[in-house]
């Protein structure tokens, strides 16, 4: 078998299991029983743990969700960090950073997860079924969770604000914006429910209390006590940009219709929210969902559901850490790797590797998972006159070029010797040198062995340097243990 035919059979091999991934099915419920069965239950403990220490997560987990839904679909793309090179979602100003929050809650139970099914669970289903238990947990009704969805590898900073509602849109743009995702206006309403749950920042509605607009500062749909409280809250000016205002002040940590009664009060706080009553068919749904709590829990539900399948489909990934994609290079390990050694010597591997760019990136990662290769030629020059210095260099066929070694200065020379080992010596009959990383000049000096030996196998056996056979004086035992090197 030829190099060749090893790139080959390892070309359809990626192509197999690329095609399997075709093969998937759309999202279902209880897509985890049989390749994960304690899944959902695991995203659950950590999400009432999680609550059970801080009930304001419940809506971080939510609008995590909703902000993941929104750009680019339900593939945890939200969930990814920036890098040097790519600012991501998570970072978008001011809509996700420095708002949102509950990352720590999905990378537990991924931890978990990874843990006894690898590889299995996606993160953007994590956050779906994270958003369903905080929703249950803080009085709406629990819903079941279509899963199956892929993680995606792109998360854009840029692509937020065109997608994300903002606090200042009015129901037309509201209307207008859930439509591009596939929502009616009457589902637009339901969501916009999940205002019931969370706290905002100042900078969200500040432009209501000082700023509406050239002829009149404070925004007149508004009602005025709630404006003066808001404005005792949040300070025109104040330097303090961490302050957080309750969403629904009257039941903050709960799942309940407040968010529509407050509405009706003139109390709701962002622009978006108020904007609901200025509309017929948008205010008769306000005052439907205040005054039917069942109905609007059993809506809501619902309109999760619909918005958990938005943009999923076979594409991506099962991200291994919720914060990074994987790594885009295919590994090879084991008898993979083993069969190509097998037919491709070490020395060959690294030039050999150069027909292609991924080829080339695939051997690059699997030398990572084998020990460094060793020097393996070692040429020693001798001057040819006095005093007859002599210089040692070796081979490295990483870099494919010669490296001096700086030897140890050693009595009665010995040319410095390599016996097909990771260990380099030099044997001499008042010392015995050797190196485990002679290219670093990592020497260790040690007495030689008791009887001189001329070119014996010197190896690594454990943790002990073996000086064995060679031509030797005496009939004595076969070796001689040298002390530990460590
Ligand atoms: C400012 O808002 C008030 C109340 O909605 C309105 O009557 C007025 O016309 C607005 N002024 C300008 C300049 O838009
Ligand atoms: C790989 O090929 C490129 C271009 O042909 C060449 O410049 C480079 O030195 C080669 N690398 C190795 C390790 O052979
Ligand atoms: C020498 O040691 C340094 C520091 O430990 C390490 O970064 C470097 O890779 C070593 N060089 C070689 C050739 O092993």
């Amino acid at each position: 078998m030829s190099l060749k035919q090893v790139i080959c059979g390892f070309t359809t091999l990626v192509l197999i299991l690329s095609n399997s991934f075709m093969l998937e099915a759309q999202l279902q419920v209880g897509f985890y029983a049989s390749s994960c069965s304690l899944a959902e239950f695991i995203v659950k403990q950590e999400v009432r743990n999680a609550l059970s220490r801080d009930r304001g997560l419940a809506a971080g987990l939510v609008r995590m969700h909703f902000h993941d839904c929104f750009i680019r679909g339900c593939d945890g793309s939200v969930l990814i960090d920036s890098t040097p090179s790519n600012t991501a979602e998570k970072d978008s100003r001011p809509a996700n950073n420095p708002s949102l929050r509950g990352f720590e809650v999905i990378d537990s139970a991924k931890d978990r997860l990874e843990a006894i099914c690898k590889g299995v669970v996606s993160c953007a289903d994590i956050l779906a079924f994270a958003a369903r238990d905080s929703v249950e947990i803080t009085g709406g009704f629990g819903y079941d969770v279509p899963a199956g969805r892929r993680d995606g590898r792109i998360s854009l900073a840029s692509e937020v604000l065109a997608n994300l509602p903002p606090p200042t849109f009015n129901v037309n743009q509201l209307t207008q914006n859930f439509a591009n995702k596939g929502f009616t206006q009457d589902e637009m309403v339901t969501l916009s429910g999940a205002h019931t749950i969370g706290r905002s920042h100042c900078g969200s509605f500040n432009n209501r209390l000082y700023s509406f607009n050239s002829t009149t500062s404070q925004d007149p749909s508004l009602d005025p006590i709630y404006a003066a409280q808001l404005k005792q809250q949040c300070p025109q000016g104040s330097p303090n940009s961490n302050i957080l205002v309750p969403m629904d002040p009257s039941s903050p940590t709960t799942t309940d219709v407040g968010y529509y009664r407050n509405i009706i009060a003139n109390r709701g706080l962002f622009t978006s929210d108020q904007t609901l009553l200025t509309n017929t068919a948008t205010a008769t749904q306000v005052i439907q969902n205040a005054q039917n709590p069942f109905i609007w829990r059993s809506k809501f539900a619902a309109a999760m559901v619909k918005m958990g399948r938005i943009g999923t489909g076979n594409a991506g990934e099962i991200r291994e850490n919720c914060r990074m994609i994987n790594k885009e290079e295919v590994e090879i390990h084991g008898d993979i790797l083993e069969a190509i050694l097998l037919y491709v010597s070490l020395i060959d591997l690294v030039p050999a590797s150069n027909v292609s760019k991924s080829w080339c990136s695939i051997v690059a990662s699997s030398l990572r998972h084998l020990k460094k290769p060793k020097p393996w030629l070692i040429i020693h020059k001798q001057a040819n006159c006095s005093p007859y210095a002599t210089t040692t260099h070796t081979y490295d066929p990483c870099s494919n070029q010669w490296i001096k070694i700086s030897q140890p200065s050693i009595k009665f020379i010995s040319a410095l010797k390599s016996s097909q080992s990771n260990v380099l010596y030099m044997l001499s009959s008042s010392k015995f040198s050797f190196s485990f990383d002679s290219l670093n000049s990592t020497w260790f000096n040690v007495d030689p062995p008791l009887v001189w030996r001329m070119d014996p196998i010197v190896a690594c056996v454990g943790d002990s340097v073996v000086v064995a056979s060679g031509v030797c004086q005496f009939e004595e035992p076969l070796h001689h243990w040298l002390r530990n090197h460590q």
